[in-house]
Parts: structure tokens; C-alpha cells; sequence
């Protein structure tokens, strides 16, 4: 019998119950590290996500994000962006579930609930690239864009530097204004309005930017003179035309994408030439290269396959140790492999 383990939001909790938020966060963090260390695009493929995009019934894009590890695994995320599902709907504006199949067989393994383990990864990469590139006793965090993206950035952070205050502001007061109840953190919160913007850019050492901003509506604050050595996780602008951070800091920017391909076309790296950006953020962790802590830097965050891959099985590994989950026959496996119907006739 071929049984796929089904991880729901039931199995997720579980899992968290038991790891803890705070030891999830930082689990996620370290195999994120160890994969961008080990990733041998040789051994890797990661392929560029597509996927549809309409005007109707509602803006939106439905995409797939497709990784083959050599002689491992294959994970398809498929993930579906709504920027008016939480205002209009009641749901949030990413929602998503990854498939791990087994390259023997090509057996669905495992179909697990993407949406908080969307939020989790993308955090956590933020989280691996502000340890490389913001300064080491930063404890001032800005946040624009207070949405579901924001908490996991936020906790992330937090995990890598001894982060005090987060100043926050979202174009919404009030989404804004519930920020600091869905924050699993014990730091000092303050809300910006949009006449507070420029100061919050000002004054903060670490900058996340995860807006729902729409395409060529960017930037989503203007270049004002910052603190030397300011750090921004760019994490919004992953759809052509959309951008967050003004180019003229773009361009003065030590600039690490996570997919410079994907980047350039979808993600800040879009205002720039390929020569102007650093390297891809598994290279900077290779390298374990922390010597642009003082520059102005950028991690141009679009989300890459692979850090999907890396979190679906986090979630199989806790889920098999733990027996959660459940097993359910999703694919059909008949006695004789050559009959399709055996399955199906009466017994
Ligand atoms: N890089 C990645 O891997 C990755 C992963 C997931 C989501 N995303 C992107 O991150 C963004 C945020 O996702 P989310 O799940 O948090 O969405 P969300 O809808 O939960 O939150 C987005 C917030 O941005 C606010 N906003 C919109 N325009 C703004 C502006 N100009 N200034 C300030 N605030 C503004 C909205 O009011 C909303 O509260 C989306 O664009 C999404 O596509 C990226």
C-alpha cells in the first residue's frame, strides 16, 4: 500500500505545540543555512516558478515553484496570491500547499498545508540574510507592510540580532494597529502613520518591506538619508512591475538576491542590471561572507523553490518523529501494476 502523509493545519500545530515557535523558527533558519551552504546547482534544479495570473474574479496569481534534489526529492509548491483576500474574504492573501514526491517511484510522500510554512521560510531567509549583512548589535527594526509576512520577518529577525523595538507602519492604520497582538515576541512596538514613514527610515539599522503593493504603485517610502549600514529585507516585490524599495537606493546597495534570475525579472532587482547585483544569498552563505555589515544592503527576497523544498521536509521530519499527520492511499496501487481497474471493481 503507498500511503502520502497528509500534514494539516491540525499536523502543523501539533508539531508546533511540541518544537516550540521560538525552536521552529530557529530550525528553520539553520537547515535554511545548511542547504544554501551545500546547494551544488549541479545536484539542485530549482525552477523558476509560473504559474496563471488574472484581473478576474479577482486580481490574483495562482504559480508553482518546482525543486529536484539529484536522487532525493521533488517539491511543488503551488501558491495562490489575493491581495484583497484578507479584507474582503477573510483569508489570507497567500495560501499554499507543497507536494514532496520520491524520485524512485515518483510516490506522493507527503502534501502538507504551505501557508504558515510559506511564512515560516520567508522569514527564516530573512533571517539568514540579516546575520550576514546587518550590523552584529542592531536592536532597532522597521517593518512596512504589517501583515502576515510581517510577524514571521519580525521573529526572525529577532532570532539573529537583539532586536528592542520594531517601528511599524502599514498603509492600513488599522491592520497596523493589530500588529503587536499577532507578534509572538516580547520587544517594544510603535505604530507609524504615514506622516511617521520618513522617520521610521530614518532611524531604524533593519528595514523589512512586505507590502501588498501593487505593480508599478512602488516605492513604498522615499530614499531619506539612514542609518550607515541599514539592512533591508525587500520581501513584497515578487511580480513584475512591483517594487518596494526606491531605485536610488538600489543602486547604491550591496544588493544579495536569493534567485538573481527570478530577481531581475520580478523582485527589486528589476530597476537594475544584472552586473550590479552581489551574489545570490546561498553564495554569500557559502562564502560565510559577513564583511558588508557597515554598507547599505538589500536582500532582494522573491522566495526560491529550493528554501520550499527545505520546509516541507523540516515539516515531514517532525511529523514522522512525532506521529502526526494523517496517512491516506491518494494513489491508486493495484496487486497487478498492469490492471488500473483492480482498484475500483466491486470485492
Ligand atoms: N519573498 C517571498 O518569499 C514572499 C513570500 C510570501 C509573500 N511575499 C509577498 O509579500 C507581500 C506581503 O504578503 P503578506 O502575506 O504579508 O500579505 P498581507 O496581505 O497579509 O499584508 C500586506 C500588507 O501590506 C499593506 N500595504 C499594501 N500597500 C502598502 C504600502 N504602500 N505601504 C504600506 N503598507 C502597504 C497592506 O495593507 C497589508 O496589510 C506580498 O506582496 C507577497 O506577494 C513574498
Amino acid at each position: 500500500m503507498a500511503v502520502t502523509r497528509i500534514l494539516d493545519t491540525a499536523a502543523l500545530r501539533a508539531i508546533v505545540d511540541e518544537v516550540g515557535l521560538d525552536s521552529l523558527m530557529d530550525e528553520m533558519i539553520e537547515r535554511l543555512r545548511t542547504g544554501f551552504r551545500r546547494f551544488d546547482p549541479e545536484q539542485v534544479t530549482a525552477i523558476d516558478r509560473t504559474g496563471f495570473w488574472y484581473e478576474k474574479p479577482a486580481l490574483g496569481l495562482v504559480e508553482w515553484m518546482p525543486t529536484m534534489e539529484a536522487g532525493g526529492r521533488v517539491s511543488i509548491k503551488t501558491v495562490g496570491y489575493h491581495p484583497t483576500n484578507p479584507t474582503q474574504r477573510g483569508l489570507p492573501s497567500v495560501m499554499a500547499t507543497t507536494s514532496l514526491h520520491d524520485t524512485t517511484t515518483g510516490r506522493l510522500v507527503s502534501l502538507t498545508d504551505a501557508t504558515f510554512l510559506t511564512a515560516l521560510r520567508t522569514g527564516a531567509a530573512s533571517g539568514v540574510a540579516t546575520d550576514l549583512l546587518a550590523p552584529i548589535d542592531a536592536t532597532v527594526l522597521g517593518v512596512v507592510g504589517a501583515g502576515a509576512q510581517a510577524i514571521t520577518q519580525v521573529h526572525a529577525v529577532s532570532r539573529v540580532r537583539p532586536i528592542e523595538r520594531v517601528v511599524v507602519y502599514d498603509a492600513d492604520p488599522e491592520i497596523a494597529a493589530t500588529f503587536v497582538a499577532r507578534l509572538p515576541l516580547d520587544v517594544a512596538v510603535v505604530t507609524a502613520d504615514a506622516e511617521g514613514l520618513d522617520h521610521l527610515v530614518e532611524n531604524v539599522e533593519i528595514l523589512c518591506t512586505c507590502t501588498s503593493v501593487e505593480p508599478h504603485a512602488g516605492p513604498v517610502f522615499v530614499d531619506r538619508p539612514h542609518i550607515p549600514g541599514l539592512h533591508i529585507n525587500a520581501v513584497g516585490a515578487d511580480f513584475p512591475g512591483k517594487t518596494e524599495v526606491p531605485t536610488s537606493m538600489m543602486v547604491q546597495a550591496f544588493v544579495v538576491p536569493d534567485s538573481a534570475r527570478q530577481c531581475l525579472a520580478e523582485g527589486e532587482a528589476q530597476v537594475l542590471r544584472p552586473d550590479q547585483l552581489g551574489p545570490e544569498l546561498w553564495e554569500l552563505v557559502a562564502a560565510g561572507d559577513a564583511s558588508h555589515r557597515q554598507e547599505l544592503t538589500v536582500f532582494d527576497s522573491t522566495g526560491w523553490a529550493l528554501e520550499d523544498l527545505i520546509a516541507a521536509e523540516l515539516a515531514l521530519d517532525h511529523a514522522d518523529r512525532l506521529g502526526v499527520g494523517v496517512d491516506a492511499e491518494l494513489q491508486a496501487v493495484p496487486v497487478d501494476p498492469y490492471d488500473p481497474y483492480e482498484v475500483v471493481r466491486p470485492r
